[in-house]
């Protein structure tokens, strides 16, 4: 068993899922101080022949009782066996409650990491630095400008609304009045640079460098739509942003020294991000590479990675069976009246361990309401002025963006209608659609927005 386990390790065909570190910290408040009854869990999963993940193993831990220093205490459920399947049997209820509780630490960590942290907040300095540094002619301004739009106005009334004391994230989610402290002190581990789609994918051990893979990259899991669609989208943007830099600066010298942008990137990264002001990580903005990388990444973020986050979360946590996002008890005991309740009546046990129905309602509605695209929406590879620029040449190389951006959609219905790609053509048969660029009006789960504007 241990040989087949280091095995699959070495074939990398071992997956974890792992929302332990990240919520430990704030897990005996939450309990104790909270309605929230949660757990931190890890998730060892199996790639398949066919290129999909198999949960193996869920462990659920809880702080020690009497105290930090005696560690965690964890306990592993593993999948039914074949002859004990059948729905209602006592070993599938226990792994579907240990699978929702997963569910629950990954709902958590979706919205208020994955989505607001990694998109709406860190993005936001950026808006305010370029606006207060660079002159509306510049050409960087004019770059990052579409990226921008409406983005103060939706976190402002994100702060009314949502992510305020009392406002509907706590409300909605397990972490409770704790969500904006959990969120915070992640940002402690922010990285800019890891946002970029390479060097995220390689960081979550999804993809190992290689200099003969398209992107410079091979995909550890082949089929992975959002890594397969998003290096596409990554690779449109990074052209189209080292085509029209190119145009301004021809010499690295020519980066630095424009004053407008120097003072821009300093004030981006000494008053914007202060709290992260001496992160050695930070590119220096000294030469073109550093440009070009840093613009497709805020470009990337504010498009494509908040599309991905956030317009497809009615169609996938839709159904709160399935994603619940607050567990208000425990796993039942052997002994205990909750156990047999769990027995006798499987369905009762596990809806009044989930999100109950006042925070169902408002969660879902939530959701339904961010996956929806206004009717005024400017999308990846669209301007909202026509004459954004007098220049022949920045205006042609925003064309061949465009169109590259056209040849991304025909390879992502392309690869939606291969039916040997079972994460995107599977048993359900739900196309991944979240990285496709443009979109109606409405909850269509998919559609790249040019900013973040809900
Ligand atoms: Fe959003």
């Amino acid at each position: 068993m241990l040989h087949l386990a280091l095995q699959a390790i070495k074939t990398n065909k071992l997956f974890i899922l792992d929302h332990h570190d990240t919520i430990m910290p704030y897990l005996r408040r939450i309990n104790d101080n909270t309605t929230s009854k949660a757990y931190a869990t890890r998730t060892i999963l199996y790639l398949q022949n066919d290129d999909t993940l198999k949960p193996m193993a869920i462990e659920l831990s809880l702080p020690h009782p009497d105290g930090d220093q005696l560690g965690a205490i964890n306990k592993v459920y593993t999948p039914p066996p074949a002859d004990h399947k059948e729905e209602g049997s006592l070993e599938e209820i226990i792994w579907q409650l240990a699978k929702a509780y997963v569910a629950v630490n990954d709902s958590g960590y979706h919205e208020l990491i994955s989505h607001f942290l990694h998109t709406h907040a860190v993005i936001e300095p950026f808006v305010i630095a370029t606006n207060r540094q660079l002159s509306v002619v510049h050409p960087i301004f004019k770059l990052l400008h579409p990226h921008f739009r409406d983005t103060m106005n939706i976190n402002a009334l994100g702060r009314q609304v949502l992510i305020n004391g009392g406002g509907l994230m706590e409300f909605t989610l397990y972490p409770a009045k704790y969500c904006m402290e959990f969120s915070s002190s992640l940002y402690k581990h922010w990285n800019f640079t890891e946002q970029a789609l390479p060097q995220d994918l390689k960081k979550r051990g999804m993809a190992v460098p290689d200099p003969v893979s398209k992107h410079g990259l091979r995909l550890l899991i082949k089929d992975y739509p959002y890594a397969v669609d998003g290096l596409d989208i990554w690779s449109a943007i990074r052209n189209w942003v080292a085509n029209y830099t190119s145009l301004y600066y021809k010499t690295d010298d020519a980066i630095r020294s424009d004053v407008e942008l120097q003072t821009w990137w300093k004030e981006l990264v000494e008053v914007g991000h202060a709290d992260k002001r001496d992160e050695p990580w930070w590119p220096k903005m000294r030469n073109r590479d550093e440009l070009i990388e840093s613009c497709t990444t805020v470009i990337w973020i504010a498009s494509a990675l908040h599309a991905a986050t956030n317009f497809g979360q009615y169609t996938y946590a839709g159904y709160m069976p399935n994603r619940p996002t607050i567990s208000r008890r425990f796993m039942p005991e052997e002994g205990t009246l909750e156990f047999e309740e769990m027995r006798e009546n499987p369905d009762r046990a596990f809806l009044r361990t989930i999100t109950a129905r006042l925070q169902t309602l408002l969660g879902i509605s939530l959701i339904e309401l961010l996956s929806t695209h206004s009717s005024d929406e400017f999308y990846l590879g669209q301007r909202d002025t026509a004459g954004w620029t007098a220049e022949l040449e920045a205006a042609a190389a925003f064309e061949r963006f465009g169109k590259a951006l056209t040849e991304v959609e025909e390879r992502i219905v392309e690869r939606n209608g291969e039916e040997n790609l079972r994460n995107r053509y599977g048993a359900v048969k739900i196309p991944y659609t979240l990285l496709f660029p443009t979109s109606e009006v409405g909850r269509t789960g998919k559609g790249i927005p040019n900013s973040i504007t809900i």
